[in-house]
């Protein structure tokens, strides 16, 4: 197998859930979010938004844009809503698409992935959060912010925290499965 600094970073890359108080710079930043313009997605419809959320007010809304917790047997006695504390990390991406626009969230995840690897080849640790990307914008009330959260006509795909790993020298990548390919 051929190694270099891309495939490093992709096998290094793990979901960081503990982050310094270390601000993420508005270079590191510009430099995350400038990889995810450059996902391949369908027709080159680029169909993606990025909202970076890192006031306290920002916070404010996008917590509040999360309804009532859903009648979900699989959410148990989780506390609501979860992850309000963003695991320690100074600021999350909310990635969003166009819903008119065709195959967006094939384009929308890309992107996310490529924000990924962007803020690990510089250092900086990820972790997907489900509660920002699918339970927003569920009922009047917690649509109140959505426009300005994201464009209009646009819906949440992924939330992503962004941050210095509390510990830049962890290495918590997961084992993976093999047998997962065959030739034909
Ligand atoms: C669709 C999706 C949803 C996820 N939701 C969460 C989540 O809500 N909270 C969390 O801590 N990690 C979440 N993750 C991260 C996965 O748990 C993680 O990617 C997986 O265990 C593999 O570990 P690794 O990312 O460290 O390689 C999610 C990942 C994906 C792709």
């Amino acid at each position: 197998m051929i190694t270099n600094e891309t495939i490093k970073n992709i096998m290094e890359r793990y979901s960081c859930r503990e982050y310094s108080n270390d601000p993420v710079t508005d270079e590191e930043l510009e430099t995350v979010l400038e990889a995810g313009k450059y996902a391949p997605n369908a027709k080159n419809n680029q169909a993606w938004h990025f909202t970076v959320i890192k006031t306290s007010e920002g916070r404010e809304k996008v917590l509040s844009s999360i309804g009532p917790k859903p009648d979900d047997p699989m959410l148990g006695d989780l506390p609501w809503p979860p992850d309000a504390d963003y695991r320690g990390a100074p600021l999350m991406i909310l990635v969003s698409g166009d819903e008119s626009a065709r195959f967006v969230e094939d384009g929308v995840f890309i992107a996310a992935g490529y924000m990924m690897l962007a803020a690990q080849s510089i250092g900086l640790g990820t972790v997907w959060s489900t509660s920002f990307s699918k339970y927003l914008f569920r009922d009047d009330e917690s649509r109140r912010y959505k426009n300005e959260i994201m464009p209009e006509g646009y819906r949440p795909y992924v939330a992503f925290f962004l941050g210095h790993p509390a510990d830049p020298k962890a290495t918590q990548q997961k084992p993976r499965k093999d047998n997962v390919s065959r030739y034909l």
